[in-house]
């Protein structure tokens, strides 16, 4: 189980700190929210960020890729500093291409689906791919209310995961808290992402021992 706080919550004039807090907490990644003001409401951060934090933390980088041609700006998030690249499925219609793009650069490679995006979607690449994150909020905003119909979402992913490719991890964002969190280990998540329920808080590391408590 692990924890990967959003810096999208985060104090942006301070982030190296920020980012420095969380690891000393217990954070297991940085979850990194990309945005391009196209395919999500909401302007947030490039490769330019991601490598001047790279230096900052030893925890591998997620970048959560919420923007149009995702495949356009694979190289310049891998050679930044990228960890984990995750691309909608909603935002690319050759979902192979980028994957193995992302792998060829030693990367690891995940696919993301919005709430109302069917499983059935990602089911071709369940085997190609290293992570699969489900969006349990509509992307583009921190502090959103959790929607529970993805949950059954989390539980088929993981039976058809278990045949193909039993070590992919799940991972959840959006409304994570202590008690939605539970919900979601309960169907199958493994990797649950957080951004207010830990940097609203001014004891960040007892927020992330709570939200690893809520999942034992
Ligand atoms: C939403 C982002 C999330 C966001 C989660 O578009 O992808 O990573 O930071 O924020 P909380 O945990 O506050 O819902
Ligand atoms: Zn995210």
């Amino acid at each position: 189980m692990k924890i990967a706080p959003s810096i999208l919550s985060a104090n942006f004039a301070e982030l190296g700190n920020e980012i420095k807090d969380v690891e000393k907490g217990g954070a297991d990644y940085i979850h990194v929210d990309v945005m391009d003001g196209h395919f999500v409401p909401n302007i947030t951060l490039g490769p330019m960020i991601v490598k001047a934090i790279r230096p900052l933390t030893a925890l591998p980088l997620d970048v959560h890729l919420m923007i149009e041609n995702p495949s356009q700006y694979i190289e310049a998030f891998a050679d930044a500093g990228a960890d984990y690249i995750t691309v909608h499925v909603e935002a690319d219609p050759h979902l192979h291409r980028t994957i193995q793009m992302i792998k060829s650069k030693g990367v690891k490679a995940g696919v993301v689906l919005n709430p109302g995006t069917p499983a059935e979607l990602i089911r071709p690449v369940l085997q190609d791919v290293d992570m699969v994150l489900l969006m349990t909020v509509n992307p583009g905003f921190g502090g959103q209310s959790f929607i529970p119909s993805v949950v059954p979402k989390i539980k088929q992913i993981r039976e058809w995961a278990n045949e193909v490719n039993p070590s992919l991890e799940i991972e959840v964002d959006g409304g994570i808290n202590p008690e939605t969190a539970a919900v979601c280990a309960e169907a199958g998540a493994d990797v649950f992402v957080a951004g207010s329920a830990i940097y609203n808080k001014s004891d960040r590391g007892a927020a992330i021992e709570e939200l690893k408590k809520s999942l034992v």
